[in-house]
């Protein structure tokens, strides 16, 4: 170790107040007072630190990765509770298998030309789905998209053939309170910050509200009785649908953004088509563009957040074994030199990008080993399924409601309340009458 590397100097852990409030809102306050990394002191303990230093970041979570882990918290205790073991606990060895099992069962994460045709069967059930509410005024898309990942997570990742029927809407239920069980319990617990702060508790991960929620779990793990892969439906599942209620939302006020979007999609018909190849959907840049930037100003994933089990130098900062990271997306995104205008909804910054992540600047999917597998799987869907929703219908936001902010509260995958007015497009809806 090099002598001059020092400890960042710690501010006392009251500053770190407003984040209780509005998480988002206190880490951007923060950084504005103490630079772009702040470490703050927890009594008996190494210190919190944030970093919005991207640069130090993406060395941290890639040249440093081996020195971190990802902290078992109360979040992840409950999480492997009850879905079980998977990539996303483990560490090591054990991390490895995992991980190089999950990439052969989601096929390194791109859906390949055989693939395509059950993700077509998924976007026909989501286009029914979609007829079947235009033209009712005002409707929440929600569980559409939700119903459309869902599918195509017990196809793709499962490779299990479910139709629509009462066996589906049993597993869509048992997902839906598995998530929001989850997090009910984690809101005990209600901010990162506390959860670094207080003792750990497994008598919350194993009370009485896990128990409300365990025959949902139960149902779940005996339609997918293999943890690793449980875990993939429910990424799959969830992750997806977070970011299309979000770009939903945003396209609902914002007409223009719509337009071009249709206009790209009008001339590919993805549903009916047996001859599509994945390089269709990939090719869809305005669509693809719009998910991308919704993914940059609404990052699904809250927190990239790691425990320090070696000491770290970078350059001449010493960060101590025992330390805690958290690089917070949201803030990453919003910082005005690197996205001009950064709370607008802008998806031309995507545009020459196709599929691609721009340079390593989006940190949605995080960095480094530990990174998304799914990234590609994730962008692919929820392109195609923007594409099929916006070539059957318009979408308004309902007037005098402004789309939703996240706060960086939990719940954490907090998806955008998907209440449009859907009218069904004419271009659609003609071949139809024929
Ligand atoms: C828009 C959709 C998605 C977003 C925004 C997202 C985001 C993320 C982020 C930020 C991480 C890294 C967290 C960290 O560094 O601590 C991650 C990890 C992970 N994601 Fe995703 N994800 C998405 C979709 C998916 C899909 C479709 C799958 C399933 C194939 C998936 C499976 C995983 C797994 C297994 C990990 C853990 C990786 C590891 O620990 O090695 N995700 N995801």
């Amino acid at each position: 170790m090099t002598h001059h590397a020092k400890p960042l100097g710690a501010v006392h852990w009251r500053h770190a107040a407003p984040i209780f409030r509005h998480p988002y809102r206190g880490y951007e306050r923060l950084h504005a007072r103490f630079g772009p990394t702040v470490a703050i002191d927890r009594p008996g303990r190494k210190p919190l630190i944030f970093t919005m230093d991207e640069e130090l970041a993406a060395r941290l979570l890639t040249t440093h990765q081996d020195a971190l882990v990802r902290p078992q918290n109360i979040v992840t205790g409950i999480f492997r509770n009850l879905v079980g073991d998977g990539i996303v606990s483990a560490e090591g060895e054990q991390w490895e298998g995992r991980r190089r099992r999950g990439n052969q069962r989601i096929r390194g994460a791109t859906l390949e030309d055989d693939q395509v045709e059950l993700l077509r069967v998924c976007l026909g059930e989501l286009r029914d789905d979609i007829r079947g509410l235009a033209g009712r005024g005002l409707v929440d898309l929600l569980p559409a998209i939700e119903r459309f990942t869902l599918s195509a997570s017990i196809r793709l990742v499962c490779g299990v053939t479910l139709d629509r029927g009462p066996e589906f809407e049993s597993i869509y239920e048992a997902v839906q309170k598995v998530m929001f069980g989850t997090q009910r319990i984690a809101d005990v617990r209600r901010q990162m910050f506390l959860y670094s702060v207080l003792p750990r508790s497994r008598r919350l991960v194993d009370g009485p509200q896990r128990r409300a929620i365990k025959p949902s779990f139960d149902r779940l793990a005996a339609f997918e009785p293999d943890s690793e892969a449980r875990e993939l439906l429910i990424a799959t599942y969830e992750n997806p649908s977070t970011a299309l209620s979000w770009t939903l939302s945003l396209l609902g006020a914002r007409p223009a953004e719509l337009a071009k979007i249709r206009a790209e999609v009008e001339a590919l018909d993805i549903v009916d088509n047996p001859d599509l190849a994945i390089s269709d959907i990939e090719s869809l840049s305005r669509t693809g563009a719009a998910i991308r930037e919704t993914l940059r100003l609404r990052p699904p994933i809250a927190y990239l957040s790691r425990r320090v089990i070696e000491d770290i130098e970078v350059d001449d900062l010493l960060i101590e074994r025992g330390s805690h990271v958290l690089v917070v997306p949201y803030c990453l995104h919003h910082n005005p030199e690197r996205w001009p205008e950064p709370d607008r909804y802008m998806p031309e910054r995507f545009v020459d990008d196709s599929l691609g992540l721009r340079g390593g600047r989006l940190w949605s999917f995080g960095v480094g080993a530990r990174a998304c597998p799914g990234t590609r799987l994730a962008l692919q869907l929820a392109t195609a399924a923007l594409a099929v929703i916006a070539r059957e219908v318009r979408w308004t936001q309902p007037a005098g409601r402004a789309p939703a902010v996240p706060t960086g509260r939990f719940p954490w995958n907090e998806k955008s309340p998907c209440w449009q007015t859907l009218t069904l497009d004419p271009v659609a809806a003609e071949p139809q009458v024929a």
